[in-house]
């Protein structure tokens, strides 16, 4: 029998964390991001969930979209950093990916091969990918016909701090961006990540590109999805394989890193940073049995991490841990860790089943 160390996916608080966002685009659409497998989830499992409602999918790279085509999904995709290869022009062709194309050298390529529709990314700031805004509009006269025949769709930038309520970036990128698009007001724009959607006036224009709040974790600085109004859509939950009294004075796990400071009753829980659970999350990180908030001790080992059971003593052996999920947020966890729930999320491993609820 396999152990029962799994994710469970929920696709009812996926849904609803997806019309939520749609919700607060207001007019603008929002493109559901399902890059790096859905953050975790299953590309294809969360794109044929999310295909009654989303109009367009985006994702980083180009096998990504044909995971969501071979599904059998029609969708248009944006390939979020453009083509890798001239070649892969000719499957944006083909299967209608919007590449968002992002510098010289993917411009020179789409002069020279079929040509799909796609966006030009504008660099306000963020300072990773795309062409400046002064240089935009020299950009745009040297696509010739392309610029006006429908294959340029529009405009994307990125924020670099939209999670942060105090960071003035958010409004100075949007200005940058609104003054170097101003000239093709036929054309589309999109700037907004998941915490676009949560600053209160912050437009969107025509698409957004919510990710993160898909799955119900926090884009926001100091709030956990849960407090923004998300359902988590990820539970990670493994048994109860031993449970123990120490005593005081003994030690627990590698390192000998945390010692007893009274007799205490401890669970060993069949998850490690082998699975994707971090091993920088330490002693009093939150965790959950039996509905009830108990805590890690010591450290992570690569298969197993302990508990403490002082406060849920009823629990026994073969109990499921949750991890993260409805009780302890994957936010939480990510703090603890001192990471964020993006990673935690994407870092789930192949060992661990995706089981849907
Ligand atoms: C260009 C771009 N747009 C949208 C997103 C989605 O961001 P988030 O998951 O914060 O909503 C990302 C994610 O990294 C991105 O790189």
């Amino acid at each position: 029998m396999p152990r029962s160390t799994v994710a469970r996916i929920n696709l009812d608080a996926l849904r609803h964390n997806y019309r939520l966002a749609q919700a607060q685009a207001g007019s603008a659409r929002a493109m559901a991001v399902v890059k790096a497998d859905g953050y975790g989830h299953g590309i294809v499992r969360v794109a044929r969930a999310l295909a009654g409602d989303a109009e367009k999918f985006a994702v980083a790279c180009i096998e990504e979209a044909l995971a969501i085509r071979q599904a059998g999904l029609g969708q248009p995709v944006v390939l979020l950093q453009g083509v890798h290869a001239r070649e892969d022009l000719r499957d944006c062709v083909q299967h209608d990916f919007e590449p968002v194309m992002h510098c010289h050298g993917q411009l020179d390529w789409l002069a020279s091969s079929p040509q799909p529709r796609f966006w030009l990314k504008v660099n306000t700031g963020m300072n990773r990918l795309g062409f400046r805004p002064e240089e935009l509009g020299a950009v745009v006269a040297g696509l010739g016909p392309l610029a006006s025949n429908g294959q340029l769709l529009g405009f994307v930038t990125h924020f670099a701090c939209a999670d942060d309520p105090d960071s003035g970036m958010t409004d100075s990128q949007t200005r940058v961006f609104e003054g170097a698009t101003a000239a093709w007001p036929e054309l589309m724009r999109s700037v907004g990540n998941s915490a676009a959607h949560f600053r209160s006036g912050q437009p969107l224009y025509d698409w957004s590109r919510p990710g993160i709040m898909l799955y119900g974790a926090s884009p926001m600085i100091g709030k956990t999805g849960p407090e923004l109004g998300l359902q988590p859509v990820m539970t990670l939950e493994a048994p109860l394989i031993s449970t123990r009294f120490v005593r005081a004075g003994e030690s627990v796990g590698y390192g000998a890193s945390w010692v007893a400071q009274k007799d205490t009753r401890m669970g060993m829980v069949a998850i490690g940073y082998g699975d994707g659970y971090p091993r920088h999350a330490g002693t009093d990180t939150p965790a959950a049995v039996l509905g009830k908030r108990i805590r890690l001790l010591g450290r992570v080992s690569m298969d197993m991490l302990a508990v403490d059971l002082t406060g849920a003593p009823e629990a026994r052996e073969g109990d499921l841990v949750e991890l993260w999920g409805t009780t302890v947020s994957v936010d939480e966890v990510a703090s603890c860790a001192g990471t964020i729930g993006y990673e935690l999320l994407t870092g789930v491993t192949a060992r661990v089943p995706r089981v849907c609820e």
